[in-house]
């Protein structure tokens, strides 16, 4: 099970103290945090498992406002997320970009958790499998099933809106993602305290991917005990 708390471009908690919190209530339990790139270092040097927010394919070259895996791992970064809605949705990211990226850094060493997902307007049109089925196999393509990849179901219409997928409609969805590519699935989308245990009880989730409630160190602590309780 790892909880992965998503901090967007907000600055986030303190790193020490989210990581004494976190080894006060849970020991060496799996956590990782993933803040924006000005506060990689303090979360590396706090000791918590950090994962940059975007990663480039190249190891250097001119692309400015991109970073590379080598620069990544040279400076204690365990992994990146790669293709979150966000993305995709403002800055132009495509299945293609998302799997170059997510192979990229794989090979490179780190770890990569890919974020896939409908739209309401998708769901609604009765597209959600379609649109499952070629953001997955554009991943599964560049990478198959990695050690280092795991891959977040995050509806688009469940982030940052406060309106969680069910558990069932989740789990539904994560066991079709797994149908297609066999590696471990985290949810994502309006994770809070109060409804982490039931979603994380679902059979075909294995773990969470955290945005808003991330950015508290006490909520991100209460869905880490949810996940393991
Ligand atoms: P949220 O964000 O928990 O604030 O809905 C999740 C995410 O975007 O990863």
């Amino acid at each position: 099970m790892l909880i992965a708390g998503n901090w967007k471009m907000y600055d986030g908690p303190d790193p020490v103290a989210l990581r004494e919190a976190l080894h006060d209530a849970l020991g060496e339990h799996e956590h990782v945090v993933a803040p924006p790139f000005t506060r990689l270092h303090e979360c590396v040097r706090a000791g918590l498992t950090t994962f940059a927010q975007n990663v480039h394919w190249e190891p250097e070259g001119a692309y400015t406002g991109e970073v590379s895996a080598r620069m990544l791992l040279e400076r204690g970064v365990a992994g990146a997320l790669v293709g979150h809605s966000e993305r995709r949705q403002y800055f132009g990211e495509t299945d293609t970009t998302v799997a170059r990226r997510t192979h990229a850094a794989l090979h490179a060493g780190l770890r990569v958790i890919a974020c896939v997902g409908e739209t309401g307007e998708e769901r609604e049109s009765g597209d959600t499998e379609t649109v499952l089925r070629i953001q997955v196999e554009a991943i599964r393509d560049a990478c198959g099933e990695h050690e280092r990849l795991v891959l977040a179901y995050e509806p688009v219409w469940a982030i940052g809106t406060g309106k969680t997928a069910t558990p069932e409609l989740a789990g539904e969805a994560h066991a079709f993602v797994k149908s297609l590519l066999d590696v471990p699935v985290l949810y994502g989308g309006s994770v809070k305290p109060d409804n982490a245990a039931e979603l994380l009880a679902q059979p075909d989730i294995d773990g969470a991917l955290v945005g808003g409630a991330s950015l508290d160190i006490d909520s991100f602590v209460a869905i880490c005990r949810a996940a393991r309780s």
